[in-house]
């Protein structure tokens, strides 16, 4: 049985589904956002992560292959902050995500224009001050999700934001199948997003190498937080190099990340004056340590490593622990068309357990 599950999010994104692929640095690409949203999802390009001066070519590439709205991530203290933004207003994309917020002037420049604007939270109280900055619909991200994470689950978080919030709530964090559609739309959420999925598809730009690394972890519990890598909590598919920054001093990882900024800030554009000027808007606008702050550039590095190099013991694999039930790789399109079946079938279950109660 397959139905449309029209919830409010496909009114104001303008997809067929209330299914939502999430912004993955380095992997959610324009092929992956195009897929996705050509299968009746809506897919976030993960602008954080383009080449400064490439953003206008990748939003053309996502045109090229999908007629269907999309959306673009960004994060304010990228270097190329306002490239995207600017971009984004200029293609009349269809919603942003943010994590470590734009100010309400920029929200609003956004809202302005017509661009959704939907930060995914880890918290209650981001979520309220996320809303007071202006945001339409908030994605609430429970600790089991892959990326920067917190340490509550979905299960608890859901409900918590629904309750505190009007705004529309889209539930994301350990999501992999129809079961976690139906679940999330009964418990009020107006949709589903999901990133370790669509990372594990074939339409995703990761290397073989690495997919075979994703998909043989069978343990959730090896799939887990560590702050070795930029000092924020972010979970990953444990593996050599995990074991190896966790057994490093901070000095000795303070030191590698030097290395690292100067690589990153050559590939970014930026010389150290551009440097200092970033790692003070990081430092200042969320409360971040200088641990934190000095330790970020080892992010890029490794990441890049282990998900575009797809070296899965020297690089760094993030997910979520989804990828300890998922074994296979399908499309975006097998994979909406799965979601949506299996989710129709559990809802239509449950309505046939509610029959009237007779009295005699
Ligand atoms: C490889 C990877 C990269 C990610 N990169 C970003 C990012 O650049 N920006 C962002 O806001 N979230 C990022 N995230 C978090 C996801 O957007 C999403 O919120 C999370 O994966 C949802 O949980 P799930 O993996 O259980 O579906 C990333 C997650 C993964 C797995």
């Amino acid at each position: 049985m397959s139905s449309d599950l029209h919830t409010v999010l496909c009114e104001r994104l303008g997809c067929r589904y209330p299914i939502v692929q999430t912004a993955m640095g380095w992997v959610a690409d324009a092929r992956l956002t195009a897929a996705t949203c050509n299968a009746g999802g809506f897919g976030f390009f993960a602008g954080a992560t383009a080449e400064p001066g490439d953003v206008e070519n990748q939003l053309l590439a996502i045109k090229a292959k999908t007629d269907r709205p999309f959306g673009v991530n960004f994060h304010m203290f990228q270097p190329n902050a306002d490239e995207v933004i600017d971009a984004v207003i200029r293609h009349k994309v269809r919603a942003v995500s943010y994590g470590r917020g734009p100010d309400a002037k920029t929200i609003k420049r956004l809202k302005d224009a017509g661009v959704i604007c939907m930060p995914t939270v880890g918290a209650v109280k981001h979520a309220i001050k996320a809303i007071e900055l202006g945001a339409d619909i908030v994605t609430v991200q429970g600790g089991e999700g892959g990326g920067h994470t917190g340490a509550v689950p979905t299960t608890i978080l859901l409900p918590q934001v629904l309750d505190a919030v009007k705004v529309p709530v889209v539930a994301a964090g350990g999501i992999f199948d129809g079961r976690g559609l139906a679940a999330a739309l009964a418990y009020g959420a107006a949709g589903i997003a999901m990133g370790t999925r669509f990372l594990m598809t074939s339409d995703s730009p990761v290397p073989r190498s690495a997919l075979d690394r994703y998909i043989s972890t069978k343990d959730p519990t090896a799939i887990r937080i560590t702050t070795a890598v930029d000092g924020l909590p972010q979970r990953f598919i444990e593996n050599d190099e995990i074991r190896r920054l966790e057994g490093m001093s901070l000095p000795a990882r303070l030191g590698m990340s030097v290395n690292y900024a100067r690589e990153w800030g050559k590939q970014a554009g930026l010389g150290p004056v551009g440097m200092a000027k970033l790692g003070w808007k990081a430092l200042s606008s969320d409360g971040g340590s200088f641990a934190q702050m000095v330790m970020a550039p080892n992010l890029p590095t490794l990441v890049q490593r282990g998900v575009v190099n797809g070296d899965a013991d020297n690089g760094l694999l993030p997910g979520g622990q989804a990828a300890a039930v998922i074994d296979r790789l399908e499309s975006c399109e097998e994979l909406i068309g799965r979601i949506m079946r299996e989710a129709g079938e559990r809802l239509a279950a449950l309505a046939a357990l509610s029959r009237p109660v007779t009295s005699n």
